[in-house]
């Protein structure tokens, strides 16, 4: 008996079920926001990870699965999609089409972390990025998306946390502010934390274990005139989209390529790993890996952590329409063909197996959760029809013609949609 890896998982129904239904509400989200999919591959070669998502993050220290491929190539699985996205952006010049430059993307991306309830080594994400735009307005816009997406997929009980971190210029001067004050606790800060200082001093505020501490006590960042009133202005236009969000100074996120504004979405209804989303402003990132200058944003949700807050909530109704039986051993070929008939006019329907006693067919029918039972006999493949039997209803039958079948199922289906539901 092999198992699955450690933090690696099946996703089974009814989990997969609720996982089809965010990526749909994502899709419908996306396609109103004027977004196209992008495509990136899982693998992808070390250094995009290393120079993008930072050579001091957690993620590309400890956590990233790289390895070397047999070719002797220096390779990684992709831990997140903002550094693939931006690969493609440049090497395909995205930005010369003349189309926007607004692009998503849904899929599975790898962290060896530890393990724990809503954090595993391969999860899903959704994201977005809006490639080229410096503006306010597209801030504004992004995070609306997002939390209308979360609205769509019936994800509730978020809060949206919003921070500027200001530009390579603001950064400058607090980068020598906050080292001094790091320095003077270095004794009390964590193996890691100590070691990366120096690098990167912004990531000890990130740090698992010192970060909530320090974060407090930290002098703060002070913004330039210019991203200031950026930061005011988005905050200003959040509020016209009608989107609800703190301010909190504190929250610096723990990946390096971001700039301006960065914001998580965090739910009450989760536990320790409460993030639901990530995101926030990149605008040196496309420059800095070769690209032209484009100013960027983008976010990414957690689909398991987005299904962990959706378990609970019924799901809509999955089961088959219709359930076909053949109670005598000659009338399988033709409810085969019924079956056939019915799901070509878009009628959901399933069966067992037409070799099992009518009894057993039967009683797969009433599991399925489907509203009628077609069932073909030696008396209904005589005449050419099928019995038409309600699963729900007081099991009323009647019988039909088999080409009429189809229409009398949707008419029948049309009936129990109007009927008023029982008090
Ligand atoms: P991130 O904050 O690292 O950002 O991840 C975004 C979201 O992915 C998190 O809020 C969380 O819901 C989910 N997530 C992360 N790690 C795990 C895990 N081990 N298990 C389950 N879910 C997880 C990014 O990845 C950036 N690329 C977002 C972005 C796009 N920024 C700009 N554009």
């Amino acid at each position: 008996m092999i198992n699955s890896l450690r933090g690696f998982r099946d996703l089974l129904p009814p989990e997969s079920d609720l996982f089809a239904r965010i990526e749909s509400a994502a899709r419908e989200v996306f396609g109103l926001y004027g977004y196209q999919e992008i495509r990136i591959p899982i693998l992808e070669k070390k250094e995009l990870f290393v120079k993008s998502t930072g050579d001091t993050t957690d993620i590309v220290e400890k956590e990233m699965y790289a390895f070397t491929d047999g070719g002797g190539r220096e390779v990684a699985m992709r831990p997140e999609g903002t550094p693939g996205v931006v690969r493609a952006y440049i090497e395909h010049n995205l930005g010369q089409t003349g189309r926007n430059g607004k692009f998503f993307y849904i899929g599975n991306m790898f962290r060896a972390e530890r393990p724990q309830a809503g954090r595993y080594r391969e999860f899903t994400q959704i994201g977005a990025e809006n490639i080229g735009n410096s503006s306010p307005y597209a801030d504004a816009e992004t995070i609306t998306m997002l939390v209308r997406l979360l609205e769509k997929a019936g994800v509730g009980g978020c809060s949206v946390v919003l921070n500027s971190l200001g530009c390579a210029e603001c950064r400058k001067a607090y980068r020598e502010i906050l080292l001094a004050f790091l320095r003077g606790r270095s004794e009390t800060l964590c193996e890691p934390c100590r070691g990366r200082i120096e690098r990167n001093p912004l990531r000890a505020l990130d740090c698992k274990t010192d970060g909530p501490s320090l974060a407090e006590t930290a002098p703060k960042l002070a913004l330039c005139p210019a991203c200031a009133e950026h930061f005011a202005r988005t905050q200003e236009l959040l509020k016209i989209s009608g989107v609800e969000f703190q301010v909190n100074t504190s929250l610096v996120r723990g990946l390096d390529y971001y700039t301006r504004t960065v914001f998580e979405v965090r739910s009450s209804a989760l536990g320790s790993q409460d993030a639901v989303c990530g995101g926030g402003r990149y605008d040196d990132l496309v420059k800095s890996m070769g690209g032209p200058a484009a100013p960027a944003i983008g976010w990414a949700v957690g689909v398991d952590r987005m299904a962990m807050i959706l378990k609970d909530k019924p799901a809509p109704d999955n089961a088959p329409k219709t359930f076909v039986v053949a109670a005598a051993k000659e009338a399988g070929e033709k409810t085969f063909a019924l079956l056939t008939a019915l799901r070509a006019a878009g009628i959901s329907s399933d069966y067992s197996s037409f070799d099992l006693s009518l009894k057993s067919q039967m009683r797969s029918a009433d599991k399925s959760g489907a509203s009628f039972a077609l069932i073909i006999g030696e008396d209904e493949l005589k005449a050419g029809t099928c019995a038409i039997k309600s699963l729900k209803e007081h099991g009323e039958q009647k019988t039909v013609p088999l080409p009429d079948a189809p229409s009398a199922i949707q008419n029948l289906l049309k009936g129990s949609v109007e009927r008023p539901p029982n008090p």
